[in-house]
Protein backbone atom coordinates (compact mmCIF):
# COMPACT_ATOMS: atom_id res chain seq x y z
CA UNK A 1 0.00 0.00 0.00
CA UNK A 2 1.03 3.48 -0.79
CA UNK A 3 2.27 5.13 2.96
CA UNK A 4 0.53 8.47 2.03
CA UNK A 5 -2.60 7.21 1.78
CA UNK A 6 -2.82 6.43 5.77
CA UNK A 7 -3.89 10.06 6.79
CA UNK A 8 -7.11 8.95 7.73
CA UNK A 9 -6.56 5.74 9.11
CA UNK A 10 -4.56 3.47 11.35
CA UNK A 11 -1.04 1.98 11.36
CA UNK A 12 -1.05 -1.16 12.29
CA UNK A 13 2.57 -3.01 13.33
CA UNK A 14 2.89 -6.53 13.58
CA UNK A 15 4.93 -8.53 15.78
CA UNK A 16 4.36 -11.56 14.72
CA UNK A 17 0.74 -12.63 16.10
CA UNK A 18 -1.24 -14.96 14.04
CA UNK A 19 -4.20 -12.43 14.57
CA UNK A 20 -2.48 -9.43 12.96
CA UNK A 21 -4.36 -9.45 10.01
CA UNK A 22 -7.82 -9.66 11.97
CA UNK A 23 -7.26 -6.67 13.48
CA UNK A 24 -6.97 -5.00 10.21
CA UNK A 25 -9.52 -7.24 9.29
CA UNK A 26 -12.02 -5.43 11.74
CA UNK A 27 -10.95 -1.78 11.49
CA UNK A 28 -11.44 -1.85 7.91
CA UNK A 29 -15.10 -3.17 8.69
CA UNK A 30 -16.07 0.09 10.85
CA UNK A 31 -14.95 1.78 7.44
CA UNK A 32 -11.37 2.96 8.04
CA UNK A 33 -8.31 2.54 6.13
CA UNK A 34 -5.21 0.87 7.91
CA UNK A 35 -2.30 -1.21 6.83
CA UNK A 36 0.46 -3.23 8.30
CA UNK A 37 3.52 -2.70 8.61
CA UNK A 38 6.70 -4.99 9.81
CA UNK A 39 7.45 -4.10 13.55
CA UNK A 40 11.37 -3.81 12.50
CA UNK A 41 10.08 -1.55 9.37
CA UNK A 42 12.86 1.50 9.43
CA UNK A 43 10.99 3.64 7.65
CA UNK A 44 7.94 4.10 10.72
CA UNK A 45 9.35 6.70 12.79
CA UNK A 46 10.46 8.87 9.65
CA UNK A 47 6.91 8.25 8.17
CA UNK A 48 5.47 9.33 11.24
CA UNK A 49 7.66 12.09 11.92
CA UNK A 50 7.64 13.28 8.50
CA UNK A 51 5.05 12.58 6.47
CA UNK A 52 2.49 15.72 5.75
CA UNK A 53 -0.59 12.85 6.27
CA UNK A 54 1.00 10.30 9.13
CA UNK A 55 -1.94 7.98 10.39
CA UNK A 56 -3.96 9.40 12.82
CA UNK A 57 -3.23 6.42 15.50
CA UNK A 58 -0.67 3.15 15.97
CA UNK A 59 -1.89 0.04 17.17
CA UNK A 60 0.99 -2.48 18.08
CA UNK A 61 0.12 -6.27 17.68
CA UNK A 62 0.44 -9.28 19.60
CA UNK A 63 3.56 -11.71 19.15
CA UNK A 64 4.84 -15.00 20.05
CA UNK A 65 7.86 -13.42 21.96
CA UNK A 66 8.95 -11.74 25.71
CA UNK A 67 9.84 -8.23 26.04
CA UNK A 68 12.83 -8.80 28.17
CA UNK A 69 14.80 -11.80 26.14
CA UNK A 70 17.73 -10.84 24.55
CA UNK A 71 16.61 -9.83 20.14
CA UNK A 72 12.75 -9.88 21.06
CA UNK A 73 11.60 -7.61 18.28
CA UNK A 74 11.28 -4.12 20.05
CA UNK A 75 9.60 -0.72 20.11
CA UNK A 76 10.88 2.62 19.49
CA UNK A 77 10.46 4.62 22.84
CA UNK A 78 9.92 7.11 20.42
CA UNK A 79 6.86 5.85 18.97
CA UNK A 80 5.23 6.89 22.31
CA UNK A 81 6.04 10.53 22.16
CA UNK A 82 4.65 11.69 19.08
CA UNK A 83 1.78 12.69 20.01
CA UNK A 84 -0.30 9.67 18.34
CA UNK A 85 -3.13 7.65 19.74
CA UNK A 86 -1.21 4.27 20.40
CA UNK A 87 -3.20 0.91 21.11
CA UNK A 88 -1.25 -2.18 22.30
CA UNK A 89 -2.53 -5.27 22.04
CA UNK A 90 -1.26 -8.37 24.54
CA UNK A 91 2.79 -8.20 23.28
CA UNK A 92 1.99 -4.67 22.29
CA UNK A 93 0.83 -3.74 25.52
CA UNK A 94 3.74 -5.36 27.39
CA UNK A 95 6.10 -3.65 24.99
CA UNK A 96 4.66 -0.17 25.81
CA UNK A 97 4.75 -0.70 30.09
CA UNK A 98 8.00 -2.05 29.36
CA UNK A 99 8.86 1.01 27.05
CA UNK A 100 7.45 2.84 29.89
CA UNK A 101 9.73 1.39 32.82
CA UNK A 102 6.78 -1.24 33.84
CA UNK A 103 7.76 -4.47 35.30
CA UNK A 104 6.50 -7.38 32.42
CA UNK A 105 7.40 -10.70 33.46
CA UNK A 106 5.83 -14.33 33.48
CA UNK A 107 2.90 -14.21 35.93
CA UNK A 108 2.43 -16.74 37.96
CA UNK A 109 -0.36 -17.79 36.17
CA UNK A 110 -0.60 -17.84 32.25
CA UNK A 111 -3.65 -17.07 30.69
CA UNK A 112 -4.87 -18.73 27.29
CA UNK A 113 -8.51 -18.87 26.10
CA UNK A 114 -11.40 -17.61 27.16
CA UNK A 115 -11.39 -15.50 30.49
CA UNK A 116 -13.37 -12.79 32.53
CA UNK A 117 -12.50 -9.47 32.94
CA UNK A 118 -14.01 -6.96 35.21
CA UNK A 119 -14.14 -3.35 33.68
CA UNK A 120 -13.23 -0.62 35.99
CA UNK A 121 -13.96 2.46 33.66
CA UNK A 122 -16.31 3.32 31.44
CA UNK A 123 -14.88 6.35 29.18
CA UNK A 124 -12.34 6.24 26.53
CA UNK A 125 -11.41 2.94 25.32
CA UNK A 126 -13.93 1.81 27.44
CA UNK A 127 -16.48 4.63 25.90
CA UNK A 128 -20.17 3.12 26.53
CA UNK A 129 -19.27 0.00 28.97
CA UNK A 130 -20.63 0.14 32.27
CA UNK A 131 -18.18 0.34 34.61
CA UNK A 132 -18.20 -2.94 36.96
CA UNK A 133 -19.47 -5.08 34.11
CA UNK A 134 -18.10 -8.34 33.59
CA UNK A 135 -16.99 -9.18 30.01
CA UNK A 136 -15.57 -12.26 28.51
CA UNK A 137 -12.29 -11.97 26.60
CA UNK A 138 -9.93 -13.87 24.40
CA UNK A 139 -6.56 -14.30 26.01
CA UNK A 140 -3.09 -15.64 25.26
CA UNK A 141 -0.32 -14.94 26.88
CA UNK A 142 2.63 -15.79 29.75
CA UNK A 143 3.90 -13.02 30.39
CA UNK A 144 2.35 -9.62 32.06
CA UNK A 145 2.15 -6.08 32.94
CA UNK A 146 2.67 -6.49 36.77
CA UNK A 147 1.95 -2.64 37.60
CA UNK A 148 0.75 0.05 35.35
CA UNK A 149 3.31 2.57 34.30
CA UNK A 150 3.22 6.05 35.48
CA UNK A 151 0.46 8.16 34.40
CA UNK A 152 -1.42 5.10 33.22
CA UNK A 153 -4.70 3.76 35.48
CA UNK A 154 -5.88 0.14 35.46
CA UNK A 155 -9.12 -0.03 33.08
CA UNK A 156 -9.88 -3.52 33.51
CA UNK A 157 -8.28 -6.23 35.33
CA UNK A 158 -8.93 -10.40 35.33
CA UNK A 159 -10.15 -12.62 38.27
CA UNK A 160 -6.53 -13.73 38.88
CA UNK A 161 -5.28 -10.03 39.36
CA UNK A 162 -3.97 -9.54 36.16
CA UNK A 163 -3.94 -5.80 34.42
CA UNK A 164 -6.59 -6.76 31.35
CA UNK A 165 -6.81 -3.10 30.13
CA UNK A 166 -4.57 -0.27 31.42
CA UNK A 167 -4.33 3.29 29.46
CA UNK A 168 -3.32 6.93 30.19
CA UNK A 169 -5.98 9.11 28.68
CA UNK A 170 -3.86 12.35 28.63
CA UNK A 171 -1.46 11.09 26.02
CA UNK A 172 -4.29 8.90 24.78
CA UNK A 173 -1.92 5.74 24.68
CA UNK A 174 -3.54 2.13 26.35
CA UNK A 175 -3.07 -1.37 26.59
CA UNK A 176 -5.41 -4.68 26.31
CA UNK A 177 -3.61 -7.94 27.03
CA UNK A 178 -6.38 -9.76 25.59
CA UNK A 179 -7.47 -9.92 21.94
CA UNK A 180 -10.44 -7.65 20.48
CA UNK A 181 -9.92 -8.80 17.47
CA UNK A 182 -11.31 -12.41 17.65
CA UNK A 183 -14.76 -13.03 17.51
CA UNK A 184 -14.60 -14.89 21.17
CA UNK A 185 -13.83 -11.46 22.57
CA UNK A 186 -17.19 -10.16 23.59
CA UNK A 187 -18.07 -6.90 22.49
CA UNK A 188 -14.07 -6.88 21.48
CA UNK A 189 -15.35 -5.08 17.87
CA UNK A 190 -16.59 -2.15 20.17
CA UNK A 191 -13.18 -1.55 21.97
CA UNK A 192 -11.68 -1.06 18.47
CA UNK A 193 -14.35 1.03 17.48
CA UNK A 194 -14.16 3.63 20.15
CA UNK A 195 -10.07 3.43 19.54
CA UNK A 196 -10.31 4.09 16.45
CA UNK A 197 -13.14 6.52 16.63
CA UNK A 198 -13.15 8.40 19.82
CA UNK A 199 -9.86 8.38 20.50
CA UNK A 200 -8.20 8.69 16.94
CA UNK A 201 -10.94 10.76 15.58
CA UNK A 202 -11.05 8.78 12.57
CA UNK A 203 -13.95 9.15 9.94
CA UNK A 204 -15.41 5.93 8.36
CA UNK A 205 -14.77 6.58 5.05
CA UNK A 206 -12.93 3.61 3.72
CA UNK A 207 -14.36 1.10 1.66
CA UNK A 208 -13.77 -1.21 -1.31
CA UNK A 209 -13.98 1.38 -4.12
CA UNK A 210 -10.50 2.90 -2.09
CA UNK A 211 -8.76 0.11 -2.07
CA UNK A 212 -9.31 -1.06 -5.53
CA UNK A 213 -8.58 2.46 -6.49
CA UNK A 214 -5.00 2.33 -4.33
CA UNK A 215 -4.58 -1.27 -5.52
CA UNK A 216 -4.36 0.06 -9.12
CA UNK A 217 -1.64 3.16 -8.20
CA UNK A 218 0.17 0.66 -6.48
CA UNK A 219 0.53 -2.24 -9.22
CA UNK A 220 1.06 0.72 -11.98
CA UNK A 221 4.10 1.72 -9.73
CA UNK A 222 5.04 -1.89 -9.24
CA UNK A 223 4.96 -2.98 -13.02
CA UNK A 224 6.30 0.33 -14.35
CA UNK A 225 5.59 2.21 -17.53
CA UNK A 226 6.08 -0.75 -19.95
CA UNK A 227 6.54 -4.11 -17.99
CA UNK A 228 4.36 -6.97 -18.96
CA UNK A 229 2.15 -9.32 -16.53
CA UNK A 230 1.06 -12.68 -16.88
CA UNK A 231 -1.59 -13.90 -14.73
CA UNK A 232 -2.60 -17.54 -14.29
CA UNK A 233 -6.92 -18.14 -14.18
CA UNK A 234 -7.91 -21.09 -12.87
CA UNK A 235 -11.61 -20.08 -13.00
CA UNK A 236 -11.85 -19.45 -9.50
CA UNK A 237 -12.78 -16.03 -7.51
CA UNK A 238 -9.23 -14.87 -6.81
CA UNK A 239 -7.81 -15.39 -9.84
CA UNK A 240 -10.63 -14.04 -11.80
CA UNK A 241 -10.55 -10.98 -9.41
CA UNK A 242 -6.54 -10.50 -9.90
CA UNK A 243 -7.01 -10.47 -13.49
CA UNK A 244 -9.94 -7.97 -13.43
CA UNK A 245 -7.54 -5.75 -11.55
CA UNK A 246 -4.82 -5.87 -13.87
CA UNK A 247 -7.02 -5.36 -16.65
CA UNK A 248 -8.01 -1.81 -15.32
CA UNK A 249 -4.54 -1.22 -14.12
CA UNK A 250 -2.32 -1.95 -17.09
CA UNK A 251 -4.78 -2.96 -19.61
CA UNK A 252 -3.49 -4.86 -22.50
CA UNK A 253 -0.61 -5.20 -21.35
CA UNK A 254 -1.87 -8.08 -19.44
CA UNK A 255 -1.60 -11.33 -20.31
CA UNK A 256 -4.29 -14.01 -19.18
CA UNK A 257 -3.18 -17.81 -19.26
CA UNK A 258 -5.61 -20.64 -18.44
CA UNK A 259 -3.62 -23.24 -18.09
CA UNK A 260 -5.87 -26.75 -18.71
CA UNK A 261 -4.17 -28.77 -16.52
CA UNK A 262 -6.79 -31.60 -16.92
CA UNK A 263 -8.07 -30.61 -12.79
CA UNK A 264 -10.66 -27.75 -14.23
CA UNK A 265 -14.31 -28.25 -12.87
CA UNK A 266 -16.52 -29.31 -15.73
CA UNK A 267 -17.15 -26.72 -18.45
CA UNK A 268 -14.62 -24.40 -16.92
CA UNK A 269 -12.49 -23.84 -20.18
CA UNK A 270 -15.34 -22.34 -21.92
CA UNK A 271 -16.73 -20.30 -18.60
CA UNK A 272 -13.56 -18.35 -18.77
CA UNK A 273 -13.23 -17.79 -22.15
CA UNK A 274 -16.62 -16.44 -22.29
CA UNK A 275 -16.02 -14.00 -19.40
CA UNK A 276 -12.61 -13.09 -19.99
CA UNK A 277 -12.29 -12.71 -24.12
CA UNK A 278 -15.80 -12.37 -24.81
CA UNK A 279 -16.73 -10.01 -21.55
CA UNK A 280 -14.10 -8.31 -20.80
CA UNK A 281 -11.71 -8.36 -23.81
CA UNK A 282 -8.59 -9.41 -22.60
CA UNK A 283 -5.80 -11.04 -24.13
CA UNK A 284 -6.40 -15.08 -23.39
CA UNK A 285 -4.14 -18.02 -24.01
CA UNK A 286 -5.87 -21.64 -23.11
CA UNK A 287 -3.13 -23.84 -23.07
CA UNK A 288 -3.81 -27.64 -23.37
CA UNK A 289 -0.87 -29.07 -21.00
CA UNK A 290 -3.16 -32.08 -20.11
CA UNK A 291 -0.75 -34.56 -20.96
CA UNK A 292 1.61 -32.98 -19.21
CA UNK A 293 0.51 -32.33 -15.78
CA UNK A 294 -0.99 -35.81 -16.21
CA UNK A 295 2.51 -37.19 -16.45
CA UNK A 296 3.78 -35.71 -13.94
CA UNK A 297 1.56 -36.68 -11.31
CA UNK A 298 1.90 -39.97 -12.64
CA UNK A 299 2.83 -42.67 -9.54
CA UNK A 300 2.24 -39.90 -6.95
CA UNK A 301 0.39 -40.29 -3.96
CA UNK A 302 1.85 -37.98 -1.53
CA UNK A 303 -0.21 -34.71 -1.05
CA UNK A 304 2.62 -32.35 -0.39
CA UNK A 305 4.62 -33.51 -3.73
CA UNK A 306 1.41 -33.31 -5.43
CA UNK A 307 1.01 -29.97 -4.72
CA UNK A 308 4.45 -29.07 -5.80
CA UNK A 309 4.13 -31.11 -8.97
CA UNK A 310 1.46 -28.84 -9.79
CA UNK A 311 2.97 -25.73 -8.86
CA UNK A 312 6.30 -26.37 -10.53
CA UNK A 313 4.80 -27.33 -13.95
CA UNK A 314 2.33 -24.61 -13.94
CA UNK A 315 5.15 -22.05 -13.60
CA UNK A 316 6.99 -23.72 -16.39
CA UNK A 317 3.90 -23.18 -18.18
CA UNK A 318 3.58 -19.76 -17.24
CA UNK A 319 7.46 -19.35 -18.51
CA UNK A 320 6.74 -20.52 -21.70
CA UNK A 321 4.20 -18.36 -22.56
CA UNK A 322 6.16 -15.28 -20.91
CA UNK A 323 8.26 -15.66 -23.71
CA UNK A 324 5.52 -15.33 -26.29
CA UNK A 325 4.57 -12.09 -24.59
CA UNK A 326 7.36 -9.66 -25.19
CA UNK A 327 8.96 -10.81 -22.25
CA UNK A 328 6.40 -10.64 -19.38
CA UNK A 329 8.72 -10.64 -15.83
CA UNK A 330 5.83 -10.41 -13.40
CA UNK A 331 3.28 -13.27 -12.89
CA UNK A 332 0.37 -12.11 -11.05
CA UNK A 333 -1.61 -14.78 -8.54
CA UNK A 334 -4.66 -14.68 -6.63
CA UNK A 335 -2.86 -15.57 -3.31
CA UNK A 336 -5.26 -14.29 -0.24
CA UNK A 337 -4.53 -13.88 3.45
CA UNK A 338 -5.62 -17.41 4.14
CA UNK A 339 -2.84 -18.86 2.43
CA UNK A 340 -0.47 -16.93 4.00
CA UNK A 341 -1.21 -17.38 7.44
CA UNK A 342 -1.67 -20.87 7.08
CA UNK A 343 2.52 -20.87 6.93
CA UNK A 344 3.52 -17.90 9.10
CA UNK A 345 2.84 -14.46 9.74
CA UNK A 346 4.95 -13.21 6.79
CA UNK A 347 4.28 -9.50 7.58
CA UNK A 348 5.94 -9.12 10.46
CA UNK A 349 9.67 -10.10 11.90
CA UNK A 350 9.59 -12.93 9.46
CA UNK A 351 8.96 -10.96 6.50
CA UNK A 352 11.16 -12.87 4.24
CA UNK A 353 9.21 -15.92 4.12
CA UNK A 354 6.86 -17.03 1.16
CA UNK A 355 5.71 -20.10 1.56
CA UNK A 356 2.57 -20.34 1.03
CA UNK A 357 0.11 -22.57 -1.05
CA UNK A 358 -1.17 -20.93 -3.51
CA UNK A 359 -0.05 -22.71 -6.67
CA UNK A 360 0.59 -25.57 -4.69
CA UNK A 361 4.64 -24.65 -3.82
CA UNK A 362 6.54 -22.02 -6.10
CA UNK A 363 9.87 -23.40 -7.63
CA UNK A 364 12.81 -21.94 -5.93
CA UNK A 365 13.86 -20.35 -8.90
CA UNK A 366 10.96 -18.78 -9.80
CA UNK A 367 12.09 -16.23 -12.51
CA UNK A 368 8.74 -13.66 -12.26
CA UNK A 369 8.21 -10.85 -9.90
CA UNK A 370 5.02 -11.59 -8.09
CA UNK A 371 2.41 -9.13 -8.04
CA UNK A 372 -0.56 -10.57 -5.49
CA UNK A 373 -3.19 -7.75 -4.99
CA UNK A 374 -5.24 -9.77 -2.78
CA UNK A 375 -2.40 -10.81 -0.11
CA UNK A 376 -4.39 -9.19 2.57
CA UNK A 377 -7.96 -9.68 2.11
CA UNK A 378 -10.34 -12.63 3.00
CA UNK A 379 -12.54 -13.81 0.44
CA UNK A 380 -15.29 -12.20 1.66
CA UNK A 381 -13.79 -9.10 0.91
CA UNK A 382 -12.71 -9.97 -2.46
CA UNK A 383 -15.73 -10.70 -3.61
CA UNK A 384 -16.92 -7.45 -2.34
CA UNK A 385 -13.94 -6.55 -4.56
CA UNK A 386 -15.34 -8.65 -7.30
CA UNK A 387 -18.49 -7.00 -7.68
CA UNK A 388 -16.74 -3.43 -7.26
CA UNK A 389 -15.29 -4.31 -10.40
CA UNK A 390 -17.96 -5.37 -12.75
CA UNK A 391 -17.37 -8.89 -12.74
CA UNK A 392 -20.37 -11.42 -13.46
CA UNK A 393 -22.54 -12.00 -10.64
CA UNK A 394 -21.81 -16.09 -10.78
CA UNK A 395 -18.31 -16.03 -10.78
CA UNK A 396 -18.06 -13.47 -8.07
CA UNK A 397 -20.14 -15.79 -5.66
CA UNK A 398 -18.90 -19.10 -7.06
CA UNK A 399 -17.06 -21.49 -4.35
CA UNK A 400 -13.66 -21.13 -3.89
CA UNK A 401 -11.96 -23.85 -5.78
CA UNK A 402 -8.03 -24.47 -4.87
CA UNK A 403 -5.43 -23.89 -7.27
CA UNK A 404 -4.02 -27.51 -7.58
CA UNK A 405 -7.78 -28.30 -8.73
CA UNK A 406 -8.90 -31.33 -8.46
CA UNK A 407 -5.68 -32.94 -7.68
CA UNK A 408 -6.91 -32.55 -3.82
CA UNK A 409 -9.66 -34.46 -4.26
CA UNK A 410 -8.24 -37.70 -5.68
CA UNK A 411 -6.85 -38.95 -2.84
CA UNK A 412 -4.00 -41.36 -3.65
CA UNK A 413 -2.93 -41.60 -7.29
CA UNK A 414 -4.61 -38.92 -10.20
CA UNK A 415 -5.26 -40.67 -13.26
CA UNK A 416 -7.32 -39.21 -16.38
CA UNK A 417 -9.89 -42.06 -15.38
CA UNK A 418 -9.78 -40.91 -11.64
CA UNK A 419 -10.46 -36.95 -12.45
CA UNK A 420 -13.58 -38.45 -14.85
CA UNK A 421 -15.01 -39.57 -11.92
CA UNK A 422 -14.65 -37.02 -9.35
CA UNK A 423 -15.55 -34.13 -12.09
CA UNK A 424 -19.08 -35.65 -12.69
CA UNK A 425 -19.80 -36.73 -9.43
CA UNK A 426 -18.53 -33.15 -8.64
CA UNK A 427 -20.98 -31.55 -11.23
CA UNK A 428 -23.71 -34.00 -10.00
CA UNK A 429 -23.30 -32.40 -6.36
CA UNK A 430 -22.90 -28.67 -7.35
CA UNK A 431 -25.77 -28.83 -10.10
CA UNK A 432 -28.24 -30.32 -7.06
CA UNK A 433 -27.29 -27.89 -5.05
CA UNK A 434 -27.96 -25.29 -7.30
CA UNK A 435 -31.19 -26.48 -8.22
CA UNK A 436 -32.58 -26.79 -4.73
CA UNK A 437 -31.10 -23.63 -3.80
CA UNK A 438 -28.70 -24.30 -1.47
CA UNK A 439 -25.84 -23.48 -3.06
CA UNK A 440 -25.32 -20.08 -1.53
CA UNK A 441 -26.07 -21.58 1.68
CA UNK A 442 -22.67 -22.72 1.96
CA UNK A 443 -18.98 -21.64 1.50
CA UNK A 444 -17.54 -24.63 -0.44
CA UNK A 445 -18.60 -28.06 -1.30
CA UNK A 446 -17.27 -30.86 -3.74
CA UNK A 447 -16.92 -34.00 -4.02
CA UNK A 448 -13.64 -36.45 -3.23
CA UNK A 449 -12.69 -39.40 -4.41
CA UNK A 450 -11.57 -42.01 -1.99
CA UNK A 451 -8.37 -44.14 -2.02
CA UNK A 452 -10.41 -47.61 -1.30
CA UNK A 453 -12.73 -49.58 -2.58
CA UNK A 454 -15.92 -51.52 -1.33
CA UNK A 455 -18.86 -53.53 -1.55
CA UNK A 456 -21.69 -52.83 -2.93
CA UNK A 457 -24.72 -54.77 -4.70
CA UNK A 458 -26.49 -53.52 -7.80
CA UNK A 459 -28.70 -55.40 -10.39
CA UNK A 460 -28.07 -58.29 -8.06
CA UNK A 461 -24.49 -58.36 -9.10
CA UNK A 462 -21.70 -57.72 -6.69
CA UNK A 463 -19.83 -54.59 -6.69
CA UNK A 464 -16.72 -53.83 -5.40
CA UNK A 465 -16.15 -50.21 -6.50
CA UNK A 466 -15.18 -46.12 -5.56
CA UNK A 467 -16.24 -44.30 -2.98
CA UNK A 468 -17.02 -40.60 -3.50
CA UNK A 469 -16.88 -38.75 -0.08
CA UNK A 470 -19.30 -35.44 -0.38
CA UNK A 471 -17.46 -32.14 1.94
CA UNK A 472 -20.03 -29.11 2.11
CA UNK A 473 -18.92 -26.69 5.02
CA UNK A 474 -20.26 -23.05 6.08
CA UNK A 475 -18.19 -20.68 6.76
CA UNK A 476 -16.68 -16.61 6.88
CA UNK A 477 -13.12 -16.78 5.31
CA UNK A 478 -12.22 -20.39 5.35
CA UNK A 479 -9.84 -20.53 8.43
CA UNK A 480 -12.41 -22.32 10.40
CA UNK A 481 -15.57 -23.83 9.06
CA UNK A 482 -18.27 -25.91 10.06
CA UNK A 483 -20.12 -29.02 8.42
CA UNK A 484 -23.11 -27.57 6.09
CA UNK A 485 -26.50 -28.80 7.56
CA UNK A 486 -27.89 -30.23 4.46
CA UNK A 487 -31.06 -32.68 4.87
CA UNK A 488 -30.48 -36.29 4.07
CA UNK A 489 -33.02 -36.21 1.81
CA UNK A 490 -30.84 -34.06 -0.58
CA UNK A 491 -27.81 -36.20 0.98
CA UNK A 492 -29.65 -39.05 -0.61
CA UNK A 493 -31.11 -37.85 -4.18
CA UNK A 494 -27.08 -36.42 -4.85
CA UNK A 495 -26.10 -39.94 -3.91
CA UNK A 496 -28.72 -41.34 -6.29
CA UNK A 497 -27.68 -39.56 -9.26
CA UNK A 498 -23.97 -40.31 -8.42
CA UNK A 499 -24.43 -43.83 -8.42
CA UNK A 500 -26.52 -43.90 -11.19
CA UNK A 501 -25.00 -42.09 -13.14
CA UNK A 502 -21.01 -41.96 -12.74
CA UNK A 503 -19.56 -45.38 -13.48
CA UNK A 504 -17.02 -47.20 -11.29
CA UNK A 505 -18.91 -45.65 -7.57
CA UNK A 506 -20.92 -48.14 -5.53
CA UNK A 507 -20.75 -45.59 -2.05
CA UNK A 508 -21.41 -42.03 -1.38
CA UNK A 509 -20.77 -40.82 2.28
CA UNK A 510 -20.91 -37.26 3.51
CA UNK A 511 -18.14 -35.48 5.88
CA UNK A 512 -18.86 -34.02 8.65
CA UNK A 513 -16.14 -32.82 10.28
CA UNK A 514 -14.98 -29.17 11.06
CA UNK A 515 -12.39 -27.04 10.65
CA UNK A 516 -10.27 -27.36 12.83
CA UNK A 517 -9.34 -30.04 13.56
CA UNK A 518 -9.65 -31.33 10.03
CA UNK A 519 -9.16 -28.87 6.67
CA UNK A 520 -11.77 -28.34 3.88
CA UNK A 521 -9.88 -30.21 1.27
CA UNK A 522 -8.63 -33.67 1.61
CA UNK A 523 -5.26 -32.64 1.00
P1 LIG B 1 -8.06 -25.88 3.72
O1 LIG B 1 -8.12 -27.20 3.03
O2 LIG B 1 -6.64 -25.42 3.97
O3 LIG B 1 -8.67 -24.84 2.70
O4 LIG B 1 -8.90 -25.81 4.96
C1 LIG B 1 -9.04 -23.52 2.99
C2 LIG B 1 -9.48 -22.90 1.70
O5 LIG B 1 -8.35 -22.77 0.84
C3 LIG B 1 -8.56 -23.53 -0.35
N1 LIG B 1 -7.27 -24.18 -0.64
C4 LIG B 1 -6.45 -23.78 -1.60
N2 LIG B 1 -6.55 -22.78 -2.47
N3 LIG B 1 -4.47 -23.40 -3.37
C5 LIG B 1 -5.56 -22.61 -3.37
O6 LIG B 1 -5.65 -21.71 -4.21
C6 LIG B 1 -4.28 -24.42 -2.53
O7 LIG B 1 -3.28 -25.11 -2.55
C7 LIG B 1 -5.34 -24.62 -1.59
N4 LIG B 1 -5.52 -25.52 -0.58
C8 LIG B 1 -6.73 -25.22 -0.04
C9 LIG B 1 -9.64 -24.52 -0.03
O8 LIG B 1 -10.33 -24.91 -1.20
C10 LIG B 1 -10.49 -23.74 0.95
O9 LIG B 1 -11.36 -22.85 0.28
Amino acid sequence: MNMSELNAGILILDYGSQYTLLIARRIRELGVYCEIWPCNDARVKDFLANSETPARGIILSGGPSSVAIAGAPSLDGGLLDMGLPVLGICYGMQLISYALGADVRPGAVGEYGRTTISVDRSEGLFYGFEADSDLNVWMSHGDSVQSPPVGFEVLASTENGVLAAIGDAQRAIYGLQFHPEVSHSEHGERLLANFVFHVCKCQDDWNMSDFLERSITQIQRQIGDDGRVICGLSGGVDSAVVAAILHRAIGDRLTCVLVDNALLRQGEVERVRTVFEEHFGVDLRVVDARERFLAQLAGVTDPETKRKRIGETFIRVFEEVALEVDDAKFLAQGTLYPDVIESISVLGPSATIKSHHNVGGLPDDLDFELVEPLRELFKDEVRVLGRTLGLPVDMVDRHPFPGPGLALRILGEVTAERIEVVRAADHIFIDALRRENLYHSVWQAFAVLLPVKTVGVMGDQRTYEDVIALRAVTSQDGMTADRAHLSMDFLGRVSDRIINSVKGVNRVVYDVTSKPPATIEWE
